[in-house]
Formats: structure tokens, sequence, C-alpha cells
């Protein structure tokens, strides 16, 4: 392996959202300039057609939100959490498990599986009937997701999918159409993105309407006569439905350029080290993230610190399990997921987005493999 020297090149972006080409540019900007004129910010014509471009493809009522955490409250909200077991992966981004508590549930973190980073399978066999967000992390699907989450919900659990990662897939019968509702999320990190803003998929139309009600706080007294307390608007604006929208239209075009950067891994960071990816972590076109493990000579913190001086950046999407923290310690387990803590330390998620040339996935490649190679040598 040729060296390499911390170099000043082109930073390389661990995320950047789909660019525009020249016609929807011109499309954006001219809706953009419409809305401005009639003044329509909210609930107007982009947000119905989001949503109706979403119910169509996943023949579910989709409610589009402010963001993904808008979403899973009110999710939380309606399916009535006051009490209830809350199984959230431990290492779930915390403010899950603690929008969880704040509403009145109990989060118990549960293990994860370390090639799909979804729950183990044995989730299934707790006993109760708990409410379980079941996150499909950077978009990896689980080989076991699909009839771990049909048997949750065969035992009376509640199953809420977050797929704020997830990359919408066009086969029929996919992530987000298992549980009882999914969420998905259009920030500006994630495969749709926006400012801000986020889709609840559910099923029966009451349900939607419900949702859509309690989405905003004004004009909904008969709500607070009822007993609700809505205490902002969790709704999208009409630009963000806009941007989200383009961009759904274009998500053939936005899974074909992340497929050509998967090959590009394989062909140059994989062939070399299979084991970056563990067994069973196929690339799938979901995929939001591009997550590697870096086995146990390395630490992810060291690795990423490595390649920002190549000019790469990189992300530790989740450092810890989330009861690490001291608003969340009190529903640390009894037996602390030690292994789960060593595995999230060796993952790291490379650049991976839509603009990311094969030059680009070359570089990080050749930087990664530089900066893993020495340790191991010695070792
Ligand atoms: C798994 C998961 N769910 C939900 C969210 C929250 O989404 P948002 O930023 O749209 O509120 C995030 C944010 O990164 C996330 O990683």
């Amino acid at each position: 392996m040729t060296t390499i020297e911390p170099t000043t090149r082109t930073p390389i972006a661990l995320w950047r959202p789909p660019r525009p080409d020249a016609t929807d540019r011109k499309e954006v900007l001219e809706a953009t300039a419409r809305m401005l004129h009639n003044g329509r910010l909210r609930d107007g014509e982009h947000t119905a057609t989001l949503e109706r471009a979403l119910t169509v493809h996943f023949q579910r009522q989709a409610v589009a939100v402010g963001s993904g955490m808008d979403a899973l409250e009110l999710l939380l909200e309606s399916f009535g959490i006051q009490g209830r077991t809350v199984l959230v992966p431990a290492h779930a981004f915390p403010a899950i498990p603690a929008l969880a508590a704040r509403l009145g549930g109990h989060p118990v973190p549960v293990p994860v599986d370390p090639a799909s980073l979804a729950p183990v399978p044995e989730i299934a066999d707790r006993p109760g009937r708990p409410i379980v967000i079941w996150i499909h992390h950077g978009g990896i699907v689980a080989d076991h997701a699909a009839e771990t989450i049909v048997a949750l919900c065969k035992r009376g659990a509640t199953v809420i999918e977050d797929c704020a990662y997830v990359l919408p897939d066009d086969a029929p019968g996919g992530p987000g159409t298992w549980g009882d509702a999914a969420t998905f999320s259009f920030a500006p990190t994630k495969p749709l993105a926006s400012t801000g803003g986020a889709v609840i998929l559910t099923d029966g139309a009451l349900h939607a309407a419900r949702l859509r009600e309690r989405r905003t706080h004004s004009g909904v007294e008969h709500l607070w006569a009822e007993g609700a307390q809505l205490l902002r608007y969790r709704g999208l604006s009409e630009f963000d439905a806009l941007a989200t929208h383009t961009q759904w239209q274009h998500r053939p075009e936005t899974a074909a350029a992340l497929m050509a950067v998967r090959d590009a891994y394989d062909l140059a960071l994989i062939a070399h080290r299979p084991d970056l990816l563990p067994a069973g972590r196929r690339p799938q076109p979901t995929w939001g993230r591009y997550l590697v493990d870096l086995g146990e000579h390395h630490r992810a913190t060291d690795v990423k610190a490595a390649l920002a001086d190549h000019g790469i950046a990189s992300s530790i999407t989740a450092p810890a399990p989330w009861y690490v923290y001291p608003t969340l310690a009190k529903h640390r387990p009894q037996t602390s997921h030690s292994e789960l803590t060593a595995l999230l330390e060796r993952t790291l998620a490379l650049p991976y987005h839509p603009g990311l040339t094969a030059g680009d996935v070359d570089r990080t490649a050749r930087a990664l493999l530089h900066v893993l190679a020495p340790k191991e040598q010695a070792s």
C-alpha cells in the first residue's frame, strides 16, 4: 500500500442531499415564487402532493409532519404510552428514549444484532404488550426484521418502524409496511432531505385524520376540550414539502447513484478488507449510511480523526448506549451490553452520498486502508 500524506485536497463530505438538476431548480424556484405570492406556507398543495405520493407508494395513509421526532411523538401519544414499556434499541438516538420517558412511558434498552444493528430477534419472546421502536439503523434492513416485527404485532405489541435513515425501496412490502406505523425523516442528513420534516405512515383513515388534526396547535379548541395538550405546530412547511417531493420523484436516480458508490467501495475497499462489512451486512438499496466495523484493533474516534486529517468526513452514529447519559441513567439495564459498547466503539460511517465520485471513494478507501494498516501490522 502506498503511503498517503495528510492532504489539503477538496474535503469529502459525509452526506450531501441530492442536487436538483437545472429543470428541477427552475420548477422549484417557480413553485417557491408562487408560494410566496399566494402566502400559503403551511398545509397547502405541496404538503398534500407529498402525502398523496407516499400514500400511493406505500398503500398506507401518509401524514406529513415537522420532524422525525414530531412523528414519533404524535404516534406515541396516539397509541397511548402512559405507563407502558417502550422497547428501544440500546444504541438509539438518545432523544428517542428521552421522548418516551417524557411522555410517561418506561424506555427499556434492547440488545442489537452486530450485523444489522437492529434489535435481536429474541425481542419477540418478551412477555407483555410493549411499544417497540424498531430502528432500521442507517437504513440497514435486517434479514429478520419483517418476520420479527410481524411476530411482535401478532403478540399484541405496538411496533413503530423508525425508517429515519431508510431510502424508500421500490420493491413492494418493504420497510415501513410491517409495523403498526412507520416514520421517515426528511432532515438534511437523511436520504430524502429538506430543512426538516418527516412522514408518518399508518393504516386507517381515522387514525391519519386524528394525527393530521393534532399536528397543529391552532384552531383546535375542540381537542383541548377533550383534554388534549397541543404545545406547538408539528406540521411541515410548504418549502420542505416541495423540496422533499422533488427528491421523492428522483428517488430512483438517488438510489442508482448510491448503488454506484457502494460498487466503488466494493472495489476499492471491501475487496481488500471484506471484514469491514460484518457477515450478514450486505449493501442494500435502502442504506442511508455506509457503516463499517473497524475491528478490534481500532477505535472509531481515532480513525475519524485520522480521516479528518485527510480531509475526509466520517461519523460515529451512536458513540455509546443511550443509558450512559445522566438523564437516561435510571433506565440502565441490570446487565449492561458490554459487547454493544465495544461494537459501537468500532463502528464508523464513511462518506456516502449521491454526489460522491469514484475518485472520492477511491481516496477515502486508500486513506482508510492506510489508517488501518499500521496498528494491525504492529499487533
Ligand atoms: C433513528 C432516528 N430516528 C429519529 C430521528 C429524528 O429525526 P429528526 O431529526 O427528523 O427529528 C433521528 C435523527 O437523526 C434518528 O437517527
